[in-house]
């Protein structure tokens, strides 16, 4: 009885697989057109609020200077700014790494990027502390990717 039960959970799994893989033609092409928020892949920007950032170039000095303060009050224990880990990765080099849609969506929504994204799961594996949600702002969030990028040598503007 239970070996029966066992063969037919494998023949609904191999079902399921198996229509997944027979999906096409006319019918899928018409429910593309319709998809909607789905995230079939992943590209890089991390999930949560932040879907576009634009770039200053030069950096804006006084967002620079925000992001700064703000690091040493509330990131610095786990973060240095070179590229050794302390409780959490170091910051060297991470804005050519990460996309700052990436970058900010870590930082204010950390839980949801930790159950979710692939590339942060991958650093909980290597880090082994969870990050704490710092009830960042998008606003701080994006103040402190402007000093992730003067920190990575960007120029600062006057
Ligand atoms: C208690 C320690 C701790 C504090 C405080 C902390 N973090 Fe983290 N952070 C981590 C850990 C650990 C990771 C790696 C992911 C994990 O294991 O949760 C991480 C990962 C990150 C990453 C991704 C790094 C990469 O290599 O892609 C960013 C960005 C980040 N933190 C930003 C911040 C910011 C901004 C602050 C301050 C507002 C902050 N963190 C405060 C521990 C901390």
């Amino acid at each position: 009885m239970e070996r029966f039960a066992t063969l037919l959970f494998a023949l609904v799994f191999i079902a399921a697989c198996s229509s997944r893989g027979s999906e096409g033609g006319e019918e899928s092409s018409k429910a593309d057109k319709y998809k909607v928020e789905t995230k079939p892949t992943d590209d890089g920007k991390g999930i949560g609020e932040v879907t576009y950032v634009e770039l200053n170039s030069p950096l804006d000095a006084q967002m620079v200077e925000h992001g700064k303060s703000i690091y040493e009050l509330k990131c610095a224990a786990c973060h240095k700014l070179d590229d050794q880990r302390v409780v959490g990765p170091g910051w060297k080099g991470l804005t050519e790494i990460r996309k700052p849609e990436w970058l900010m969506n870590m930082i204010t929504n950390v839980d949801i990027m930790l159950a979710e994204d692939p590339t942060a799961q991958e650093l909980l594996k290597e880090c082994l502390v969870r990050m704490p949600n710092q009830n960042m702002t998008i606003e701080d969030a994006r103040d402190i990717v402007e000093f992730m990028y003067a920190n990575d040598g960007q120029e600062i503007g006057s």
